[in-house]
């Protein structure tokens, strides 16, 4: 989700007073408030160390899906270690019933903010960085965690010599808020067991979009069932992002639409539309990422990891061959089931509903600008604070 930055009087020390009253810690300042969770700078009261704590947003407080939801985020968080996963500290409630977790505070800013600053980042450091989100992700995946909502929003780029010595920039991984836990994976299971492919999730509600309709998977748009590789289809967007400026489906601006780009159109290749020559191992390892089924992209993000470290080693030697512009486009999964999909769901953005069972679209709310929808797995329409964000419902899309 869309982090905005927050100002108003309910903020972690305005005129409602210190949102953390009667805890260990102290807020000091906002630093981001999505649909559910409100992000403040805190301080432990004792030991005058710098942390960030993640709260449920005051309205939602005393629903339990919420606190719920926040526990598994903190939970999913601790479970994982990894340089490159924001490190979760400590779980606790407000006096007033406001469930939070504590941080470890990073210094930085986000690969969004990066990337809007500077403009598509030069191929040999985007590599870098996305190596190091897939180090992240591989991590949780290993624990059963699949997070989901990977975009450069959620990826945290913490200042040179912050996280590690020197000129070194590390990239860490963070808002696991709608991540899936698989079957066992909090309650113990045995390290390195496989994940199962569809454990039963933590609270969501069958049917529900889980994400962001511009980062999502082609499963992820359908409501079908995810695992890791939805994880790298949504780094393939970001490494995609991160060398072009835009993401493949730019051209398109409703979120109904981005959605059935995900599931039916075949992205360009990078190169064609990146200001920078694109080694053409990287418009080839993009595509595969990007491909509509998941058993055709990278099987997992070590495997992804391992072609983009490839790459480099080509790039770091002066090799391989190179595409600037205009190279053809490429079909990235165009198969006759998604034909058939896309048939049954026509043009129509706006309350369409196909025959025969085969799928269904409901737009549930008004339009929104893509970006700031989010779709958490819970009953958003029924919930008033986002009855603003439009609740897209796909339902029984069974068509792969
Ligand atoms: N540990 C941290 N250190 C520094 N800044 C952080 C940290 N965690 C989060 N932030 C900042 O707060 C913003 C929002 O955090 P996050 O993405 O976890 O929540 P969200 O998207 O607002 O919430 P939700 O759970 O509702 O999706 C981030 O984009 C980042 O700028
Ligand atoms: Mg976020």
């Amino acid at each position: 989700m869309v982090a905005r930055r927050t100002s108003d009087s309910s903020g972690p020390s305005g005129a409602a007073g210190d949102v953390l009253e009667g805890t260990p810690y102290r807020a000091l300042r906002g630093l981001g408030r999505g649909g559910m969770g409100e992000v403040v700078e805190a301080e432990h009261r004792a030991l005058r160390k710098r942390v960030v704590v993640k709260l449920v947003r005051r309205a939602l407080a005393h629903d339990p899906r919420f606190a719920d939801r926040l526990q598994v985020e903190a939970r999913a968080l601790a479970a994982v270690s990894s340089p490159h996963v924001v490190a979760v500290l400590d779980l606790g409630q407000t006096p007033s019933g406001r469930p939070y977790f504590v941080m470890e505070r990073l210094e930085g800013w986000t690969l969004g903010e990066e990337l809007q600053r500077r403009g598509p980042l030069p191929v040999a450091e985007a590599i870098d960085l996305v190596r190091q989100v897939l180090a992240g992700l591989a991590a949780a995946h290993r624990a059963g965690v699949i997070h989901r909502d990977v975009k450069l929003d959620n990826v945290f780029l913490c200042a040179p010599g912050a996280a590690a010595p020197g000129d070194t920039r590390v990239a860490k991984v963070l808002d696991f808020g709608v991540a899936k836990v698989l079957d066992g994976a909090l309650a113990g299971a045995a390290p390195g067991a496989p994940p199962a492919v569809d454990g039963p999730a933590y609270p969501t509600e069958a049917g529900l979009l889980v994400g962001t309709p511009r980062t999502a998977s082609p499963e992820q748009a359908q409501c079908q069932p995810v695992d890791a590789r939805a994880d790298v289809y949504a780094v393939g967007l970001l490494m995609y992002t991160l060398v072009v400026g835009h993401g493949p489906f730019a051209h398109v601006e409703d979120a109904l639409g981005v959605l059935r780009a995900h599931v039916l159109e075949a992205p360009a290749l990078p190169s064609r539309y990146a200001a920078q020559p694109i080694p053409a191992a990287l418009d080839r390892a993009v595509l595969k990422a990007l491909a509509k089924r998941p058993e055709e992209r990278f099987q997992s993000a070590e495997a992804f990891a391992a072609e983009l470290g490839r790459i480099a080693g080509e790039l770091a030697e002066g090799g391989g061959s190179w595409r600037a512009g205009r190279a053809p486009e490429a079909e990235a999964g165009w198969g006759p089931q998604s034909r058939a999909w896309f048939e049954a769901v026509g043009e129509g953005t706006s309350g369409v509903r196909a025959g025969g069972g085969v799928a269904g679209v409901a737009v549930e709310a008004g339009e929104a600008p893509v970006d700031a929808w989010l779709f958490a797995g819970l009953t958003l329409a029924s919930t008033a604070v986002f009855s603003a964000i439009a609740a897209l419902v796909l339902r029984g899309m069974g068509v792969w």
